[in-house]
């Protein structure tokens, strides 16, 4: 069989047998997929031999580039040990280590290094199921207080948390979960902070974040249904690179503490680098009570997650067998030690390449270029925080007018860039930028010429 007819009977089974995810699969059955190969820096290469930029991070997770040598070699190690042993009843040495070290920069990075307490780690394998354990972990830490009625949880709109339906019950992004609303439980919705369209209709600054305000009404009447507040930290990713006010978080947590309830950082996408510090929280000096790490605790290798949780929440769970205050949770794959291994890596490379001092000329250059974009005629609003940002796209600047979501306006201006050489995804109207943080200036500078060529020719 040649290259080409082989690559074709890919294309076939991949049609034949894969169900993928977001995907409206009637027209991905039309399509010509691209089937990825192989990875090198920020480049993949698809099974024609086609390369292509990566500018979505491979949905968020690449931190340090595709075949990083020193995450294959510890990969590559850990595998000679051991692939995999269960973390229910046993422990082991990748798993032990790495939880050690995300204390430690936790606490490096939320509390300059003094002890923040948030040192108990839970481990799962992505970040939906980080989020389950935090919020079940909320829920069973005031059933030990004594304090049952807490049942619900104050989340955001426009947040977004996983697709599991514990996940999807704290979210709020209308497109992707109201479908699911008969099976939710109840949850506190408080406004989303997006000062471009704010639903309390007014205008930043000057508005004295109105939407803090109406959280506090909403925690000031239903405090004590409420286990926690769960939130985004600083940029709400998935509802659309929302970048909330500066004051806001530290806003959020200053209602948790008063009105007694736990804060939940869901990290997952802002953690490890991804805003310019190591977690969000610490732009605005925030210990969160639990905090969710994912996608790029393992540079974007291999499925892991951890729950971090405060002393306090985990002591809660301490008694006797007989008194049934265990935690109820784990997965087969919780703790897997490739993962971890990958984690450590990760970390390593984190300090020695100095990956934060780094990105600095490279946000630098995103800046520039958002702040240049933000006056063509359909660009309504331009937003980052460090290396996330996102760029919306509207028809009518003058009023805000949105693109219909089915014209798939962003979708339009990322098969431009796919013709050009870059993957990139949009939210809807819009377009993300999120390249893995190695990537070089020039590479860099590249993904963002492609982007406003993509802008320009699909939006004028
Ligand atoms: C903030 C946040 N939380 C949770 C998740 C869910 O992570 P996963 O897709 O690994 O389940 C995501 C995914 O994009 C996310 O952005």
């Amino acid at each position: 069989m040649g290259i080409s007819e082989d690559n074709r009977h890919l294309e076939e089974l991949d049609k034949k047998y894969i169900w993928h995810p977001f995907t409206q699969m009637k027209e991905w059955l039309d399509d010509k997929p691209v089937i990825i190969s192989e990875g090198r820096d920020c480049f993949l290469k698809d099974v024609h031999g086609n390369w292509y930029l990566d500018g979505v991070s491979s949905l968020w997770v690449n931190i340090h580039g595709h075949g990083k040598i020193e995450i294959d070699d510890a990969v590559k190690d850990q595998i000679d040990k051991i692939a995999h042993s269960t973390m229910l009843g046993l422990s082991n040495v990748p798993a032990i280590r790495l939880a050690e070290r995300l204390v430690r920069i936790v606490d490096q990075s939320l509390v300059g290094g003094r002890q923040s307490a948030l040192n108990k780690v839970f481990y799962s394998d992505n970040g939906s199921t980080a989020v389950e354990v935090a919020l079940k972990m909320a829920f069973q830490y005031w059933v030990h207080k004594g304090e049952k009625e807490r049942v619900s949880f104050l989340s955001l709109k426009n947040g977004y948390h996983g697709d599991t339906l514990g996940a999807v019950s704290v979210g709020g992004v209308d497109i992707f979960h109201s479908v699911f609303g008969p099976l939710l439980f109840k949850t506190y919705k408080a406004p989303s902070p997006y000062c471009y369209r704010c639903e309390c209709g007014e205008a930043h600054p000057g508005c004295d974040m109105e939407c803090l305000k109406r959280m506090e009404e909403t925690l000031i009447e239903n405090s004590r249904e409420i286990a926690a507040v769960i939130m985004e930290p600083l940029v709400q990713a998935a509802g659309g690179m929302i970048v909330s006010p500066p004051g806001y978080l530290k806003g959020v947590r200053d209602l948790c503490t008063k009105y007694g309830v736990l804060l939940i950082a869901d990290e997952v996408a802002t953690g490890f680098g991804r805003t310019g510090r190591m977690f969000a929280c610490e732009h605005e000096e925030v210990v969160p009570d639990i905090i969710c790490l994912s996608k790029g605790i393992t540079g974007g290798y291999l499925p892991l997650a951890a729950t971090v949780a405060k002393e306090e929440v985990y002591n809660a769970f301490l008694g006797e067998f007989k008194d049934l205050k265990t935690f109820f949770h784990g997965h087969s794959y919780t703790g897997n030690p490739l993962g971890c291994a990958a984690a450590l890596a990760c970390l390593d490379i984190f300090e020695r390449e100095k990956t934060l001092e780094v990105l600095k000329p490279k946000i630098e250059m995103l800046e520039s270029f958002l702040r240049d974009i933000s006056s063509l005629d359909h660009v309504g609003d331009v937003r980052n925080r460090g290396m996330m940002a996102g760029i919306e796209l509207v028809r009518d600047k003058e009023t805000k007018g949105p693109y219909p979501w089915e014209e798939k306006i962003g979708w339009r201006v990322c098969y431009y860039a796919r013709e050009k050489g870059v993957i990139i995804r949009p939210l809807g109207n819009v377009i993300v930028i999120m390249p893995p943080l190695s990537i070089s200036l020039d590479n860099l500078e590249r993904l963002l010429w492609i982007i406003r060529e993509g802008i320009i020719k699909v939006a004028g």
